[in-house]
């Protein structure tokens, strides 16, 4: 899909360097999911900053319970699409359960082809294991920019057997901050921090120098994001506290689908301006 812009003025191309002068500068990151062309173009006209072609297409994609059974071929397909939608914001791909957690020479070799085989900028990892650490460092080493990811990490859905809230205890929230420290440390551009309570994410975003974007996480963060489809009401049944509802596209949808209905079944539609003739 060819870029379209109504706009004379090319808006500065968002970097991981970018980012990070952001965060220098006090300016909040806006990031937002997407899977397709279509709505990635609507997200890069309204002017996001980051989108991340999470491995949450697999609940909102394919109706999938958890993010699991996502594949790297699925994050390969989607954050193509994204990508010929798409001309300023950076593009993030999520690597998948099993493509990164297996050994840090398999991560390397998936983040490689994450990059050669989409255009995306920037690989997504969860978590802050030795082997993720290791994968970190290999991959940021061959100049791949990582975001990592922690609190509540749905691919360690079976390991907690919930989506609680993380780090509310003292030692929950001490491994994270030191997860933190960790990940910088290893080479991550950014980290994703999901569910935790906000005086955690404010602790961690000032002692760290890379930007923080959170994800019910509170005000405190470098930047936030959210799942485009849960913010516009299309996923109007997942509403937990952190998801603002911007706009309710179910229902939007559902009324204009079942006019259409009404329209062809009460022979409304097509009307013969609607139709070719010979
Ligand atoms: O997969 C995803 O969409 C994510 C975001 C919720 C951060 O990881």
């Amino acid at each position: 899909m060819a870029y379209i812009s109504d706009s004379n003025i090319t808006p500065r191309k968002i970097t991981t360097a970018r980012m990070q002068e952001m965060k220098d500068k006090g300016q909040k990151i806006v990031c937002l999911t997407a899977y397709d062309a279509l709505i990635a173009q609507i997200l890069d006209e309204a002017n996001i900053d980051v989108i991340l072609v999470g491995d949450s297409l697999g609940n909102i994609v394919q109706g999938h319970d958890t993010t699991l059974p996502v594949t790297l071929e699925d994050i390969i397909y989607h954050t193509r699409a994204v990508l010929k939608g798409t001309k300023r914001p950076l593009i993030v791909a999520d690597m998948p359960f099993m493509s990164f957690q297996v050994s840090p020479d398999l991560a390397f070799t998936n983040a490689g082809r994450l990059l050669k085989e989409t255009g995306c900028e920037a690989v997504k990892l969860e978590g802050a294991t030795p082997i993720v650490l290791s994968a970190i460092q290999r991959i940021t080493e061959a100049g791949i920019p990582v975001m990592g990811h922690l609190g509540l990490t749905p691919q360690s859905i079976n390991q907690f057997g919930s989506y609680r809230t993380r780090g509310k205890n003292q030692d929950e929230a001490e491994k994270i901050l030191e997860d933190a420290k960790k990940l910088e440390e290893a080479g991550a551009f950014s980290i994703v921090l999901e569910k935790i309570p906000y005086q955690l994410a404010k602790t961690i975003s000032e002692s760290l120098t890379i930007p923080t974007i959170g994800i019910g996480a509170g005000p405190h963060c470098d930047g936030q994001i959210l799942v485009y489809a849960d913010m516009l009401g299309l996923n109007i049944d997942f509403q937990p506290r952190f998801v603002r509802l911007y706009a309710n596209l179910k229902k939007v949808i559902k009324e204009a689908v079942q006019e259409y209905g009404d329209d062809v079944r009460n022979n409304n539609f097509p009307t013969i301006d609607e139709s070719y003739s010979k």
